[in-house]
């Protein structure tokens, strides 16, 4: 089964906590913005479209108590909490600009903002659905697939966007097969890809992120499948960091490298990869695993969150609006 990774009812919006995952199943409640702020930052959800859904869904539930001033400010903290990914302020702004055209505070606020909450909710699970179809064509019947980081159902609000694809082929009767990159230091791909996709019965198997190259190489997967979390305006894609060696590897190995990715990804406003501002993450993920130091106490650290696969590297783009091509020709 394809796990649902929040939920929402009248009394708060329920995450389930993805830092605890595969060993246990937990979901912690949020009952405002400054909550999902938290959330967000710690990484109780992650993933572009999810992180947009659940700023979505605290400023609803703020609407419910505060006034249009207090939520211009938890709109601000929300965007704050992770600066890569665009679909976060995407959603956010869209928030606030329905909580601006209403001119009232309370239940009708809180109502409005709940309907969009939801709006913006249900238009993800849609995409994903379309970049399914669309990244079916292709996949071959037998696909072998590598991906990075965790671009699933946990990662959105339906199923996934690079994922997206496979789990199609698996209900069209088709047999995928998925390689899985472990996506060091917080491990989305060992943890959470391994999870979704063992619940959903399709076949994975994980590797070392340092493996990837030479499995590309060798010939073993007819193409890559990552998500991402900023295209800018030229095609620069910002994704998990390990993405980028991933697209050389590709390009190295004539391996189509599809992107997939909700319009909500996509930044008209920034102009190129150079501009997409890389979020660097707390140097305890990187140092110590399970309270114990694997790096020496003097070890300084470079902890970028993402990197930028330039437009070069990209043979597609897999949206919900179809299929377009990236700097690379090639097709499968
Ligand atoms: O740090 P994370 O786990 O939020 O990073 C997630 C990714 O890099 C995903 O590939 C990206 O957000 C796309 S999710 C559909």
């Amino acid at each position: 089964m394809i796990p649902t990774p929040i939920r929402f009812d009248d009394q708060a919006l329920h995450l389930l906590d993805q830092r605890r995952l595969p060993a246990q199943e937990v979901w912690i409640d949020c009952h405002g913005a400054a909550d999902a702020a938290e959330a967000i930052a710690d990484l109780v959800v992650r993933g572009a479209p999810a992180i947009g859904i659940t700023a979505a869904y605290g400023l609803a539930l703020e609407g419910r108590r505060t006034d249009l001033d207090q939520l211009e400010t938890a709109a601000r903290d929300l965007i704050a909490a992770r600066p890569t990914a665009v679909n976060l302020g995407w959603a956010v702004e869209r928030m606030m600009q329905c909580a601006r055209s209403i001119a009232a505070d309370g239940d009708e606020l809180g109502a409005a903002l709940t309907r969009e909450a939801l709006a913006i909710h249900r238009e993800d699970a849609e995409a994903c659905r379309a970049i399914g179809r669309y990244g079916l064509t292709l996949l071959s019947d037998s696909p072998r697939v590598l991906t990075h980081c965790n671009a699933g159902a946990l990662a959105t609000g339906g199923i996934g966007t690079a994922l997206a694809p496979i789990y199609t082929a698996m209900e069209e009767g088709r047999n995928p097969e998925v390689f899985a990159c472990e996506a060091r230091p917080v491990m989305q791909g060992s943890r959470l890809t391994t999870w979704e996709l063992t619940r959903a019965g399709v076949p994975v198997t994980l590797l070392v992120d340092s493996a990837a190259a030479f499995l590309i190489r060798r010939g073993e997967v007819e193409s890559i499948w990552v998500g991402a979390d900023r295209i800018a305006a030229n095609g620069d894609v910002a994704n998990k960091v390990g993405t980028l060696s991933l697209a050389c590897a590709a390009a190295l190995a004539d391996v189509p490298f599809y992107v997939a990715a909700p319009r909500s990804t996509f930044d008209p406003d920034t102009p190129n990869g150079a501009a997409i501002p890389i979020e660097y993450r707390d140097p305890s993920e990187l140092a110590a695993r399970f309270a114990e130091p694997v790096s020496a106490r003097e070890t300084r650290f470079w902890t970028p969150a993402f990197d930028i696969t330039p437009v070069a590297l990209v043979t597609a783009y897999v949206s919900e609006e179809g299929i377009s091509s990236g700097g690379r020709s090639k097709r499968a």
